[in-house]
């Protein structure tokens, strides 16, 4: 931690391209936390594509709007990255004092980082020191500066600081460590199925050892409605969330979109399968998923059936206390898995 960076609090802020989320915690003694803030504010589809910030004007609004609506007051938010242009490696390296890392990583991630090294943010992580006596594991991850500068203004634009940027995927592991007790002895797939990407992160005796983003999310799923339908983007939402829209009903929907599940299975398959060839760590034990895609009906009883393994939706919230009196708790039970990452943001604290 620096000379001058206090620990202190952050608002998590989840720019999505579906929505963007807000939580903030407050940490009480003992190291647990309560809900202080929660806020959704949906972004138009062509607001964020593919992960990169088209209109930036409508983000700016959305993130003003959950200022307000929530009236958070804490202006240090942390956000997060996730797709194409992040990247994460796990390199092994020669044992050094920690000064030479900070001093050679440069260098040394120009091997491993397929973008001209000028445009990246670069980032380290040790990993196990004691690996072998001469080596060292770090975790070497590289952001494009642009995406950082686009998500860092928007930021800025509605009157907050964007005080930490962190991976999607990252906030997800922070959030699950924050609410489960990790069993070292199994391999976990954490699955954050979003709009238009699904993070995968595999843990291994309680740590990353595998990281792939894929590009498919909930998006699939409501253009195959719109395309067999014939719909518009905003009933194909509500007829993917069981409504009946003109008259097409939950059960006709069904079948397209358990098409779909099987596309989404297929793809989550292909990055084991990678896994288990490239790693020695053994296959995946249990699946874990997230994100508002995972609402899909049938989604994970389809992925549980695929896959043959115990599959769970994650509760953001399992262990933060929620005062009934402030919130409404039905609704955030029943949209809790979107808020995964924003969750994983708000337990950071600045200096981390
Ligand atoms: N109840 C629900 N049933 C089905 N799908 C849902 C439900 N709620 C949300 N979704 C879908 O979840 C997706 C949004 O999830 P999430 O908020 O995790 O994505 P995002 O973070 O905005 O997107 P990304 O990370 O891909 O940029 C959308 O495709 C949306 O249609
Ligand atoms: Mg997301």
């Amino acid at each position: 931690m620096g000379l001058f960076s206090r620990s202190k609090g952050v608002v998590g802020l989840d720019v999505g391209s579906f929505a963007v989320k807000l939580v903030e915690l407050k940490e009480r003694k003992g190291g647990e936390y309560q809900l202080q803030r929660l806020g959704i504010e949906p972004l138009s589809p062509e607001a964020i594509v593919d992960g990169s910030i088209m209109d930036s004007s409508l983000v700016v609004d959305a993130i003003q709007k959950l200022g307000e609506e929530t009236a958070v007051k804490n202006a240090n938010f942390a956000t997060s990255l996730s797709g194409h242009s992040v990247i994460i490696k796990k390199i092994d390296l020669p044992a050094m004092a920690p000064e030479e890392l900070a001093e050679s990583i440069q260098w040394e991630a120009e091997q491993y980082i397929p973008f001209d090294i000028n445009d990246v943010k670069l980032d380290y992580v040790l990993l196990d020191e004691q690996a072998q006596a001469d080596q060292m594991e770090v975790l070497l991850v590289a952001v494009k500066r642009d995406k950082v500068n686009d998500y860092v203004s928007v930021i800025q634009q509605a009157g907050r600081a964007a005080a930490l940027v962190d991976i999607d995927s990252f906030a997800v592991q922070n959030c699950y460590e924050a609410n489960y007790d990790i069993d070292p002895m199994k391999v976990l797939a954490l699955v954050n199925m979003g709009s238009s990407v699904t993070n995968i992160n595999i843990l291994a005796r309680g740590s990353t050892v595998f990281w792939r983003d894929i590009s498919f999310g909930g998006n699939q799923f409501t253009e195959a409605l719109q395309r067999e339908f014939n719909l518009s983007f905003e009933q194909a939402e509500s007829l993917k969330r069981g409504e009946s829209v003109d008259r097409y009903s939950a059960a006709d929907a069904r079948s397209v979109l358990d098409t779909v599940s099987g596309e989404m299975a297929a793809e989550i398959q292909k990055t084991f399968d990678f896994f288990g060839a490239t790693s020695s760590e053994g296959a995946v034990d249990e699946l874990i998923v997230s994100g508002g895609c995972a609402l899909t009906p049938n989604l994970v009883d389809a992925l549980k059936d695929r896959f043959g393994l115990p599959t769970e939706l994650m509760n953001p919230f399992r262990r933060i206390q929620i005062k009934e009196s402030d919130f409404d708790i039905a609704w955030i039970q029943s949209v809790a898995p979107m808020l995964a990452v924003s969750v994983g943001l708000a337990i950071r604290r600045i200096g981390d």
